[in-house]
């Protein structure tokens, strides 16, 4: 076991939470990937963040709570964003809401901004942190800086070894899936960033209509064009690949004679797919492997946050 990784005991647990008031950084699962945690009240702890991920300071933080009472402390909720944290809490759902007169989030962690991405894990571990430190956390995923995101808690360890005082080990994410983020600080509610949560289960709470929203503006920094990228060249919607590319499909009819093809869900099952994504690029990276290939992936449901991502990579 390397030395920085341990298992979630009550006990480490608890000298997770001290890490924290010590403005130390942890490691933790969530149901989406593993995020790197610290004290979000405090400039000093968050900008550790900032410095070990190589993330310009322009990029917020989603600051995580153990509940939307603790939320309302640190953001202004309004009807529906109240009625999306209702539903979808404690769950894969980031709500940028304005912060509220008095919040206490470093402003390093918001990158100055009057607002404040929020969210609520479902994951136990990072309840149970988050219940046992009592201060909110700001964690972003826990990789470097436009690279795939962490789903074990090896691929936290690959990515940052000892620099980080702890890992919680949770085991693999659910979703394997970044959390969707949705701005609910008007009536018109937008889509920040797909992902776990689809946008037709939010339409069903809201009834609400919502775009995607089309990169144009750049209202959330970390919306860049390239992320989540494995160090191979990433083509996708690809229906043949080249001799030279190493093939990832999804689905029964994507199984051809490639020789280098790894199918993600041959049943066809989106969530499967996602799940096992991230760790498959880390794994061809690994491997050394310099081209890959990706077949369509039907744009529906948790297909729309997957092509986003996949689309980035391969920028
Ligand atoms: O599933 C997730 O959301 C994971 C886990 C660890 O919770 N976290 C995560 O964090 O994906 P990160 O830092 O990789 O992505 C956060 C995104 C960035 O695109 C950032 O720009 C945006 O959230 N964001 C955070 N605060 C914001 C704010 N105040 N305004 C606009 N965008 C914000
Ligand atoms: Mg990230």
């Amino acid at each position: 076991m390397k030395k920085t990784i341990y298992m979630p005991s009550s006990k480490n647990i608890e000298k997770a939470a001290k890490i924290l008031e010590k403005n130390g950084l942890v490691a933790f699962p969530t149901e989406t990937v593993y995020g790197l945690g610290a004290s979000a009240i405090s400039d000093e702890a968050v900008s550790k963040i900032y410095e070990i991920k190589k993330r310009p300071f322009h990029n917020p933080l989603i600051i995580h709570v153990a509940s939307l009472e603790q939320a309302k402390n640190y953001g202004i909720f309004d009807y529906q964003a109240e009625n999306l944290a209702q539903k979808f809490w404690p769950g894969p759902l980031t709500l940028l809401v304005n912060k509220s007169i008095g919040s206490r989030i470093s402003s390093i962690a918001t990158s100055n901004l009057q607002t404040v991405a929020l969210r609520v894990p479902s994951h136990p571990v990072a309840l149970e942190i988050l219940k046992k430190y009592k201060k909110p956390i700001a964690a972003p995923s826990a990789n470097l800086s436009g690279t795939v995101s962490a789903t074990n808690a090896s691929h936290v360890f690959d990515d940052f070894g000892d620099n980080i005082e702890m890992i919680l080990d949770g085991d693999k994410c659910t979703h394997g899936i970044e959390s969707t983020i949705v701005d609910v600080r008007s009536e018109n509610i937008q889509i920040l960033r797909e992902g776990a949560i689809t946008k037709d289960q939010i339409f069903k709470i809201t009834k609400l209509e919502l775009d995607a929203y089309d990169g144009h503006k750049i209202l959330s920094p970390g919306q860049l064009e390239k992320h989540y990228s494995p160090k191979a060249r990433v083509r996708i919607n690809v229906k043949k690949p080249n001799a030279d590319e190493y093939f990832i499909t999804f689905g029964e009819k994507n199984n051809n004679n490639h020789v280098n093809t790894i199918n993600l869900s041959s049943t066809g099952d989106l969530q499967k797919f996602a799940h096992r994504l991230y760790a498959c690029l880390r794994d061809l990276d690994s491997m050394n492997i310099k081209k890959i290939a990706i077949s369509p992936i039907p744009h529906q449901g948790i297909g729309r946050a997957i092509n986003d991502r996949i689309k980035r990579a391969s920028k």
